[in-house]
C-alpha cells in the first residue's frame, strides 16, 4: 500500500524522507518520490524502490521542508510521471496522497475545460489542480486544501507543500491513515508510525474529517468546517530497533522467532492466580453486561478473520456463549442484523484496515457494542471501538502475518477465560487454563527450535504444484491459517477444508502430487483425524502430520510433533509449525519472502 511521508525543521528533508520511505517499503510499493521546497518545488520520482530514488535525488536537494511517498498503483501503470508528488499546471503546489479519489474523472474533466493540464493518469492530480485553483485567489494553503476535499468524493491521507509557503505543510485524513510526529523544533508525519520511531516517539492521530497544519515549532488541528480540534500526543513504546531483521535473514524469520516474546507481552500482567480470570481492563464491560449477550460476532479479513475463528471456538468451549466469525469484508455488504445482546470483535493486526474498520462504522452507526482486538496502538480500529484489547506483540513488519496471528488467538483466550469466569467457568478450569497460557511462551521456544527439522520438510515438499491442508473443529482455522501462508509467501497453491469435508467432494484431488498437511491434535476428535488420513493414504496421497505424536507409520509419511497443552488452546500451538512450514518452502522457491507479489501489509483502500 502506499505510504507518505513529511518533514518540517532545521534540517535538510530529503535524507529524513529518503530514510521514512525505506521504512515504509514493507508495505509494499511499485514506485517512490518526494519533492523539497527551497524557494521553489524539487520534485524526483521513480518507478522501482526507495534505493533508486536515493540514487536520483542530487546532493544539492537542500531544503528543510519536504513530503515523500511510495505508490503503489491504482489508477495508471506503475512508471516514473504516475509515481507522487503530483504537481499542478504551475508547478506551485505537490501532493501525495494515499487512497483513492472516486469522482477523479469527473473533477478532471471540469479542471482541464478551466484550463488545467493534466499529465499523470492519476486520480491524484486532480487534487494538486484543485487545491491550486483556490491558493491563487486566497492565499491560505489550508483553505485551499479544506475547499479542495470538499469536492471531493473518496478516501485520503494526503501531504501537501505549496511553492510559495516554504514554512508549512498540510495534512489531512478521510478513510487512510495520518500520523504526525512531534519532535524538537521540527515536525514530522507519515502514514505509519514505522517511518517515525527513528526521530520521535510523541505522535498524534488525525481522525477522518480531520486536517493540520505543521510548521516547525508546532502544529494545529482542525475539522472540515475550521472548527479547531485539540489532540493529546500519544507515547509509542516501539522503537526503530523493532523495524530491523536484528540479525536473521528476513523479517519474517524474525517474528516467527520472536514469538515466545510476543507471546510473553500479550499475557503480561493479564492472568490472575486468586480468581483464574483474565485481567483485561480496556474491554469496559462490567459483569453484568458481560453476562448479558447471548452471542459473540467476530470479524476480520485474511489472516485476523482466521485468528478470529479460533477466537471463536475458545469463546464459545470456555464461555459458552455461542459465537462465530465472518470476513469483516463480507459483513460490511451484507446489511447484517445487529443485535443489542450481540457483542461484535473487530480484529486487525494494523488497525487500518479499511474493510474491516468500514465494518465497525456499519455495527455503530446501527447501535451495535464492539470490541477491538489490535495490535497498533492508536490505530483507526481501536479509536473507533468502544474498548478492547491491545495485543502488545509488537510491529510486525513482513507482509504475512505471523506472531499477530499467535497473539490474537492468545488474546482470545484472555477474553474466553474473562468471560467464561464471569459466567460459568469453573474455577478448577479456570485455572487450567490459566496455566496453559502461561506455559504457551517456553512451548513455542521448542517448536521454533525444530526449524532447522521443519526446513527440511518444507523443501521436500515445496516442488509439489498443490498441497491441501485439513484440520477437524479446533484444528480447521488452524488448516486455513496454514494454507494461507503457503500461498502468499511460496505462490504455491493451498487449499483448506475441514477434514470432514474431504470425502464431499476434495478427495478427488487427492494423489500423488497433492501432498495433504493435516492438523492432527490430540483430543476427542484423534480417531476421526486418523480415519481421513488412512482415507488419503489409500488413495496414494502423501501426509504431513501437524499433532502431539508419531501416528502409525502408515497414516502419515512425515509428521512435526508440537508440544501438547489444553485442548483448548492447543490451536495456538499447531499454528507455529506452519508458519515455519510456509517460510522454509518460500525460501526454497526463491520468493520474495517478506514482500509477496500483489500484496501489502495494510490494505486501506476497499
Ligand atoms: C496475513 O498474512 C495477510 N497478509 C492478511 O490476510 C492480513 O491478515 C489481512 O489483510 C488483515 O490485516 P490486519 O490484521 O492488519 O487487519
Amino acid at each position: 500500500m502506499c505510504g507518505i511521508v513529511a518533514y518540517i525543521g532545521p534540517k535538510d528533508a530529503a535524507p529524513i524522507l529518503l530514510e521514512g520511505l525505506q521504512r515504509l517499503e514493507y508495505r509494499g510499493y511499485d514506485s517512490a518520490g518526494l519533492v523539497v521546497n527551497n524557494k521553489g518545488l524539487k520534485v524526483r520520482k521513480v518507478k522501482g524502490r526507495v534505493a533508486d530514488l536515493a540514487g536520483a535525488v542530487p546532493a544539492r536537494f537542500k531544503g528543510g521542508l519536504g513530503i515523500g511517498h511510495t505508490r503503489w498503483a491504482t489508477h495508471g501503470v506503475p512508471n516514473d510521471v504516475n509515481a507522487h508528488p503530483h504537481l499542478d499546471t504551475k508547478e506551485r503546489i505537490a501532493v501525495v496522497h494515499n487512497g483513492i479519489i472516486e469522482n477523479a474523472d469527473e473533477l478532471r474533466a471540469k479542471l482541464i475545460a478551466d484550463g488545467a493540464v493534466f499529465v499523470s493518469e492519476t486520480d491524484t492530480e486532480v487534487l494538486a489542480h484543485l487545491i491550486a485553483r483556490t491558493v491563487q485567489d486566497t492565499g491560505s494553503l489550508e483553505e485551499a486544501v479544506r475547499k479542495a476535499l470538499k469536492s471531493v468524493v473518496g478516501t485520503y491521507g494526503i501531504a501537501v507543500v505549496d511553492a510559495e509557503r516554504g514554512s508549512e505543510i498540510v495534512v489531512a485524513r478521510n478513510g487512510s491513515p495520518i500520523v504526525i510526529g512531534i519532535g524538537e523544533k521540527e515536525m514530522f508525519c507519515a502514514s505509519d508510525v514505522a517511518a517515525l520511531v527513528r526521530y520521535t516517539r510523541q505522535v498524534v492521530h488525525l481522525e477522518d474529517g480531520e486536517l493540520a497544519v505543521l510548521k516547525a515549532d508546532g502544529f494545529h488541528t482542525f475539522t472540515m468546517d475550521a472548527r479547531a480540534t485539540s489532540k493529546e500526543p500519544l507515547t509509542v513504546d516501539w522503537d526503530a530497533g523493532h523495524y530491523d531483521t536484528g540479525g536473521y535473514e528476513h523479517y519474517l524469520l524474525k517474528e516467527i522467532s520472536d514469538q515466545p516474546e510476543s507471546v510473553a507481552r500479550t499475557l503480561r500482567g493479564r492472568l490472575d492466580d486468586r480468581f483464574h480470570i483474565a485481567h483485561l481492563g480496556g474491554l469496559n464491560l462490567d459483569p453484568r453486561e458481560t453476562r448479558a449477550f447471548r452471542r459473540v460476532k467476530i470479524i476480520g479479513c485474511g489472516s485476523a478473520y482466521y485468528a478470529g475463528q479460533i477466537g471463536a471456538q475458545l469463546i464459545e468451549e470456555l464461555a459458552r456463549i455461542p459465537a462465530d466469525a465472518e470476513p469483516a469484508s463480507e459483513f460490511r455488504y451484507r446489511s447484517p442484523v445487529v443485535e443489542h445482546d450481540t457483542l461484535y470483535v473487530a480484529v486487525s493486526q494494523s488497525g487500518e484496515t479499511y474493510d474491516t474498520l468500514a465494518a465497525v462504522q456499519e455495527l455503530k452507526r446501527k447501535g451495535g457494542r464492539v470490541l477491538g482486538v489490535v495490535n497498533a496502538v492508536g490505530s483507526a480500529i481501536a479509536r473507533e471501538v468502544d474498548g478492547g484489547v491491545y495485543l502488545h506483540a509488537g510491529p510486525e513488519v513482513s507482509v504475512a502475518s505471523t506472531k499477530a496471528f499467535t497473539s490474537t488467538a492468545v488474546a482470545f483466550a484472555l477474553i474466553a477465560l474473562h468471560f467464561g469466569r464471569v459466567r460459568d467457568l469453573s474455577p478448577s478450569d479456570g485455572r487450567r487454563i490459566a496455566d496453559g497460557l502461561r506455559r504457551l511462551p517456553e512451548q513455542i521456544e521448542r517448536i521454533v527450535e525444530q526449524g532447522d527439522a521443519i526446513a527440511a520438510l518444507a523443501r521436500k515438499y515445496a516442488p509439489h504444484p498443490g498441497m491441501m491442508f485439513v484440520g477437524r473443529v479446533r484444528g480447521y482455522p488452524v488448516a486455513r491459517e496454514g494454507a494461507q501462508k503457503l500461498k502468499e509467501i511460496s505462490y504455491v497453491h493451498a487449499e483448506a477444508y475441514p477434514a470432514s469435508e474431504l470425502k464431499h467432494g476434495p478427495l478427488a484431488l487427492i494423489g500423488p502430487d497433492m501432498p495433504t498437511v493435516a492438523v492432527v491434535p490430540d483430543d476427542e476428535l484423534l480417531d476421526k483425524n486418523l480415519t481421513t488420513l488412512g482415507e488419503i493414504r489409500a488413495r496414494g496421497g502423501k501426509v504431513l502430520m501437524i499433532g502431539h505424536r508419531e501416528p502409525d507409520a502408515k497414516l502419515a509419511e512425515d509428521v512435526i510433533v508440537v508440544p501438547k497443552n489444553e485442548v483448548e488452546l492447543d490451536p495456538i500451538l499447531l499454528g507455529i509449525p506452519l508458519q515455519l512450514f510456509a517460510y522454509h518452502a518460500a525460501v526454497a522457491l526463491e520468493r520474495d519472502v517478506d514482500k509477496p507479489r500483489n500484496l501489502a501489509k495494510s490494505v486501506t483502500v476497499e
